[in-house]
This record gives structure tokens, sequence and C-alpha cells, in this order.
């Protein structure tokens, strides 16, 4: 057992995250319409920042999410029939306790050996890997599982579940969870490649747990990303910087201003950063200078929202077949749990 109590395998050494940064920086602040991929929110700050924002009382999916799953959670597993849970995105881990929860209190395993449960010596009676592009996230996540969960065998993957799928860890009867609504925050067609992606990645016995915000009014929607306390603001506001230390820039935040659009025919929020004047900013490790007119904007990220009956067909394009689906009273967020075969 390493000291830890976890592994930790890194596959995003620096050079690759500097790569892809730079790769990111450079064609969404020269593109004409300026945007910048959400993944890069997440250093320490920005991770912590979310978490802020997932206690706001604006803020609803991250509580509304647990409440289906401290109402479901065992029906869920139950469905699953899995001991082995992979988590895309895992952040702080915190919702998924009650997945876990219920993983381990399944009926005891067959005495025999058996080859999709081999008997653990240490006593382990499931598996959870978290992966996730946060090394802060992976490692306080995985400490307070290990402290909490004696019977479970822990690991950390620091990868990007858009490049990296491939490294799953292997096994029968894996649930691979994709919580959060994070999958609104790819462009649709990003999320119909990273769906198609992952359906290749699982075999017949392996499941796809997929947490997906649902539509609801702007008057729900607009506080949820710009509540009164400016948590979100400095989120938002956070990947300049992320790009100010990593790219050295000279983004100064106090020259953009956090905006929240509800695009109501895509059916998808967007966050962006306002320019408040003309400006040029220097981007030192791209010898980039991008100009910025005053007003001009940021895509920083879209939260898509979701309904049913658009969700299960671009779930079977991808190949999968639907298994469940469990929502909250008020209809808010969804759970849903597919198949393969
Ligand atoms: N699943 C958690 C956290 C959601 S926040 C919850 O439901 O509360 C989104 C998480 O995805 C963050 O922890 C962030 O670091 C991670 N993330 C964002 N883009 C990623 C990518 N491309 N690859 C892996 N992790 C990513
Ligand atoms: C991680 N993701 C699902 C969040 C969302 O709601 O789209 C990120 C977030 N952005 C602003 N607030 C929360």
């Amino acid at each position: 057992m390493p000291a830890l109590g976890y592994t930790y395998d890194d596959h995003l050494p620096a050079d690759f995250s500097a790569q892809s940064l730079r790769n990111d920086v450079l064609t969404g602040l020269t593109a004409p319409r300026k945007w910048l991929p959400p993944k890069w929110f997440y250093d320490k700050v920005g991770s912590e920042l979310f978490e802020d924002i997932t206690a706001l009382q604006e803020y609803y999916p991250t509580r509304t999410e647990r409440t289906i799953l401290a109402d479901s959670a065992t029906g869920i597993v139950r469905a699953g029939q899995s001991r082995t849970l992979i988590e895309l995105g895992s952040g702080s881990s915190e919702k998924t306790r009650l997945l876990l929860d219920a993983m381990i209190a399944q009926p005891a395993e067959p005495a025999e050996p058996h080859a999709d449960h081999p008997v653990d010596p240490r006593g382990k009676v499931a598996s959870y890997v978290a992966l996730d592009v946060s090394e802060d996230a992976l490692r306080s996540a995985c400490a307070g599982l290990v402290s909490s969960y004696p019977r479970l065998r822990v690991g950390a993957l620091r990868a990007d579940f858009t490049h990296h799928l491939e490294l799953l860890p292997k096994g029968e009867r894996r649930m691979v969870a994709f919580l959060g609504s994070t999958i609104g925050n790819f462009e649709p067609a990003e999320r119909a490649a990273f769906l198609r992606a992952l359906r290749g990645e699982l075999g017949d016995h392996d499941q796809f747990l997929l947490g997906a915000d649902l539509v609801k009014s702007p008057d729900v929607l607009i506080p949820a990303y710009d509540d009164t306390g400016g948590v979100t603001a400095a989120f938002n506001l956070n990947v300049l910087d992320v790009l100010n230390h990593s790219l050295r820039a000279d983004f100064d935040r106090s020259t953009f201003e956090h905006v929240v659009v509800w695009d109501a025919e895509n059916e998808w929020i967007e966050m962006r950063l306002r320019a408040t004047q003309d400006m040029v900013v220097h981007l030192s490790d791209l010898a980039l200078d991008v100009h910025f007119d005053r007003g001009e904007e940021v895509r920083t990220e879209i939260s898509a929202k979701f309904r049913r009956d658009r969700l299960i067909p671009e779930l079977e394009t991808a190949g999968f077949v639907a298994r469940g689906w469990w929502t909250d009273p008020r209809e808010w967020f969804s759970l849903s749990l597919w198949g393969t075969a």
C-alpha cells in the first residue's frame, strides 16, 4: 500500500500542460470572437472557488444532484452492479461518497474468487479512481476518502478527459461517473466526440452514470452563474490570473467584468469576460500582444442545459443504451445510467 493510502498517477507533465495551455490560448485569443476553454479555470484557487460556488444559495445544481443521489444511490448502484467507480472531473468527490456508501454496502462478494471480483487480501471491497486535471483537488479528495473508507481502494489519475480516456483503468463491470453537469461545459460537437470516445473505451458490462442539468427558467439560471456575493465572478476572473502566472501575461483583472448570458436558442448559459476599456495585453511566453476594444468579450464557458428527449438520442447516437433516469421533484437536474449492450 502506498504511503499516502492512494495511488497517484500523473499524465499531465508540466510540459504537456504548458503546451496545451499555449495552444488553447493562442487559438482562443487570436480568434475573431475570443474564447478560452473552461478547463483552465481549475488551478488551486479556481478549484477552491468552484467549491465555494457549490455552497452558494443561488447555485442549485450541486445540492439538487446530491438530493437525487441521497434518494437513489442504492438503486443506481444496484442497477449498475459495479464495485469499481471511475469518476471523470471528480473535483472534491464529495457527492461521490453517496455512491461509494451504496457500493460498499452491497451484499458481500461470493466467497469463491470470481474473475470480475477477485478477493482482495487487504479486505478492500470496492475501488474508486478519481480523474481530474487539478492535482490539488485530486490530492485533497483522495486523502479524505482514504481516511473515511478503509475498505476502499483509492487511486488518483491526473489526466484530461478530452485527451486521455484510453488511460481509464481496465476491468470488468466498471461504472464511469461524470457528475455535476460538467458535460454541459462542452460545445455540442465536442460533447458528441467525447461521448463516442468514452463509449469506445467501455466494454459490454461497463456503465456510464451521467449528471446533467436540465432546462429551467432564466430567473433561476442567471443568478446561479451571477451570484450576489460575486463568487462566480471571482471564479471567472481567476482564469486571467492563471494566464498571468502560467504564460507570463499582464492581464489586469480590474479591467474586465463578469458577464452571464442565457442563450435561449442554444439553451446554454455563457460566461464571458468583458473588457471595460481599450487595451493591449502582452503574453510573454507566447510573444503575443492581444488587443481588446472596450466592450469586447471573451467567452470563457458554456454551460448547456438539457432536456430528456434530446439527451437520450445523443447518448444513443454515441452507442449507449438507456438503463435508468432519476430526477428531483422539480425536475431541475437528472442522473442517468447507460449501458453499452
Ligand atoms: N464533479 C464535481 C466537480 C465539477 S467541477 C462536482 O460535480 O462537483 C469540474 C471538474 O472537472 C473540476 O474539478 C476540473 O478540475 C475538472 N476538469 C475540467 N476540465 C477537465 C478536463 N479536460 N479533464 C479532466 N478534468 C477536468
Ligand atoms: C463544472 N461545471 C459543471 C460548472 C457549471 O455549472 O457549468 C462550472 C461553473 N461555472 C460557473 N459556475 C459553475
